[in-house]
């Protein structure tokens, strides 16, 4: 689940190749050609959550679009009526019920590189929840299924703030038993990014520093740390820290207050232990990096998530690879990681979701019509938990 940096390189390329691939002109479909052929109760208990039969489809759906970021993306977002997608055999059409909202929708066609390596007009929105409509050709999910995952294999191009969508197959799992959709939408690239940099690192009785707890990936992380019996140490502003506490964190620092580094040092001192793991969720100080062999053990790795397609963490990335330990360079393994959102990387966190071990943490839910203040929120830095929103209304979910 970990990609090297040259592979971030390469999810830049396949979003030009993606670019390219929506050039291509599309093909729609009219009215019937879709139609929900079963009664699906969820056992998520809601009564609402029973879809009706064969109710006809909508010949058109709603859909935001950009075609700018001057200004900002909430600025320029549109709400544009179109037929709805037709799907390839390996896709399902899915209704969508839900989108969660993270950085990657915003952060890399913001970006100057961006500008250019996303095609106008855009949708942002890559994380769903919504219901099969129609399944792709072979699978085994069903009309009706309530599901979860990426709108898209490649996460720059987005797609997902839509009222239908023709999702890949590969990057779709069912809902886990008892978690409503509008959780399950906030799900897919935090946890799978949280538990990429803890599992394969951690295990019982690891002491683990999460850099950036409250956010949309650290709460899902502090969860999973806990879930492997982790001690589990999180910074965050001080008003986040009763959250991070709620979800398990044993010690929590708030950076507002005192240098991180010098916490981090007396944390170690007052435990007589150094940290065996760092996931590094807000990429604040690259000295958390540089000055890692202060506070951690010489076998602890330091995965580093806050990727960006700006100056300074290019030049930290390439500087920490190429100058060695003895000449200022890091002396940790550094690993800077890229989600890779698949059903098969989803299945292990619909597990600890279905056992109660992790929930999703919602900072706010908007509406569909309200998709801008929600950028907004996103945009501010400052979201506890995730930003979701309730793409088909209260009603459906
Ligand atoms: N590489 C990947 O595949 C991947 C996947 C997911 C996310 N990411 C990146 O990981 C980062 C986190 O994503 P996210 O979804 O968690 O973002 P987010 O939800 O927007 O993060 C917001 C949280 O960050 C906290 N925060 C801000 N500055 C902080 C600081 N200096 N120290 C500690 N906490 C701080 C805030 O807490 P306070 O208000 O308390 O400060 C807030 O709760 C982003 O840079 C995102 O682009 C990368």
């Amino acid at each position: 689940m970990v990609k090297p940096l040259t592979t971030m390189l390469v999810v830049r390329l396949e979003a030009s190749v993606y670019i390219m691939q929506c050039l291509l002109p599309n093909h729609h479909h009219t009215t019937s050609e879709h139609k929900l052929s079963s009664i699906h109760i969820s056992s998520n208990s809601d009564i609402s959550l029973i879809t009706m039969v064969d109710a006809p489809m909508p010949s058109t759906m709603r859909k935001w679009k950009y075609s700018s970021v001057e200004g900002g993306i909430e600025k320029n977002l549109k709400l544009a009526s179109e037929p709805l997608p037709r799907p390839k055999a390996d896709q399902h059409l899915v209704q969508v019920l839900a989108v969660g909202l993270n950085p990657v929708d915003i952060k890399p066609a913001e970006a100057f590189i961006g500008r250019f390596a996303v095609k106008k007009p855009a949708t942002p929105g890559f994380d769903f929840a919504g219901r099969i409509v129609t399944p792709a050709t072979g699978s085994k999910l069903k009309a009706g299924d309530l599901v979860y995952g990426a709108a898209n294999a490649n996460p720059l191009a987005g797609g997902a703030l839509a009222e239908y969508i023709a999702a890949p197959a590969a990057t779709v799992c069912p809902i886990p038993d008892g978690v409503s959709p509008l959780d399950a939408a906030g799900v897919p690239v935090a946890a799978i990014t949280a538990y990429s940099s803890l599992i394969p690192y951690i295990k019982s009785g690891s002491r683990v520093f999460l850099n950036g707890g409250s956010g949309g990936v650290g709460t899902y992380g502090i969860q999973i740390a806990k879930a492997v019996g982790a001690h589990v140490t999180v910074s965050c502003s001080g008003r986040n820290a009763e959250l991070c506490r709620s979800l398990g964190a044993d010690e929590v620092l708030d950076y507002t207050k005192r240098p991180l580094l010098a916490q981090l040092k007396d944390a170690v001192t007052a435990a007589g232990r150094p940290f065996d793991h760092v996931g590094d969720y807000v990429f604040s100080d690259p000295d958390l990096y540089y000055k890692a062999h202060t506070y951690t053990t010489s076998s602890a790795k330091f995965v580093e998530v806050a990727s960006g397609p700006n100056l300074p963490f290019i030049r930290f990335a390439l500087g920490a690879n190429i100058v060695p330990g003895v000449l200022g360079g890091g002396r940790r393994k550094l690993v800077i990681f890229v989600a890779d959102v698949k059903s098969e990387n989803l299945e292990p966190v619909s597990k600890l979701m279905a056992e109660g071990k992790v929930k999703t943490i919602t900072d706010q839910v908007f509406s569909f019509e309200n998709v801008a203040e929600a950028v907004k929120r996103l945009k501010t830095g400052r979201a506890a938990g995730k930003v979701i929103v309730d793409v088909a209304g209260k009603g459906q979910q």
